[in-house]
């Protein structure tokens, strides 16, 4: 027992035949040291694990920007994982930060299951869910108002004179994707020019954007507003305008969604829907650390508002001028 101790928790000397049995006895049983045994260790280490799909995409590192800084407010340290919404690839991390003796996980990705909630809450370790993944389920979330956010889009590019939307939209396995698809359709059903055909799948990258666009202006090359579901699509759209000849902002109109800071770059500047990312961030760890600390009164799902940031590339749109 004092040698596995000692294995365990660093603290003393364990030769290297020893350390391979032990291992080897731990990795056979799946061992994991149970909350019980954390708690009379008073194992706390005051770190928090967050999950999220894939940081290269900046919504997600501005959310984990927020995740660390509110920690770290509190005397707690971040472990990030990419899952790329990968199951296998999260559970792997699940499997290895819980028995490292994370204090809680910040789950950001689709592939958390009821599976994953049912062992966490087996070993006791507390869990939060954002944005994608289906926490209304499971446990304490933060997501936006994704719905609304797709009925501002839509009403700003008829605002501005669009006679023909299109929407480019995420993954439907998403549920942060399917929000905004139905928003979109809820808001142009009732027009006569609204087809089924204006939708086109992207896969939240630019190049998809890109792709998703070509298609749209191939069967109507008559539209003059683009909706896409995420701003790194909606960079990928003003690429495929820019290379096809169409003046992105005066002949087409186009608004993305999240409020990433490249939209402020781009020529024209890019119109979105942005998610408060840092509300988000800063709002979930708060919840997670409460959970860990025993003082959350409630589980409950908090859907924060969105808001319209107009820039030119719908407010140089010239109704009338489009192709
Ligand atoms: O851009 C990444 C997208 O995935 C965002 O819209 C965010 O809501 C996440 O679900």
């Amino acid at each position: 027992m004092s040698t596995v101790s000692r294995y365990l928790n660093k603290s003393g000397y364990v030769n290297a035949d020893t350390e391979r049995s032990v291992k080897a006895a731990i990795d056979k049983l799946d061992y994991a040291p149970s909350q019980v045994a954390r708690g009379l260790a008073g194992k706390k280490t005051n770190t928090i694990a967050l999950i999220l799909p894939d940081i290269s995409n900046l919504f997600f590192s501005d959310l984990a920007r927020a995740v660390e800084d509110v920690a770290e407010t509190y005397g707690y340290t971040v472990i990030l994982g990419n899952s790329d919404d990968q199951r296998e690839k999260e559970k792997r991390y699940i499997e290895t930060l819980k028995k490292k003796y994370i204090d809680g996980f910040i789950f950001a990705s689709q592939t958390f299951g009821k599976e994953d909630a049912e062992m966490l809450n087996k070993l006791g370790i507390p869990f939060v869910c954002l944005d994608r993944s289906p926490s209304a389920e499971f446990s304490s979330g933060v997501m936006s108002k994704n719905r609304d956010g797709a009925v501002m889009a839509v009403q700003h590019l008829l605002h501005v004179g669009c006679k023909k939307i299109a929407h480019i939209y995420g993954p439907q396995h998403l549920i942060p994707s399917k929000e905004r698809l139905i928003g979109f359709e809820q808001s142009v059903r009732e027009f006569g020019w609204y087809t089924p055909t204006l939708l086109e799948e992207g896969d939240f990258r630019i190049a998809g954007g890109r792709k998703a666009t070509e298609q749209l202006m191939r069967r109507h090359p008559d539209i003059d507003g683009i909706f896409a579901g995420n701003d790194m699509m909606a960079i990928g759209a003003l690429k495929a305008l820019t290379q096809m000849g169409i003046k992105a902002g005066k002949e087409v109109a186009l608004c993305g969604f999240d409020g990433i800071q490249t939209t402020e770059i781009t020529t024209p500047e890019l119109t979105t829907i942005a998610q408060p990312i840092y509300d988000m961030g800063a709002k979930i760890t708060r919840l997670l650390i409460k959970k860990i600390e025993g003082d959350l009164r409630e589980e409950k799902v908090y859907e924060l508002d969105v808001e319209l940031i107009a820039r030119d590339s719908t407010l140089t749109f010239a109704s009338g001028s489009s192709i």
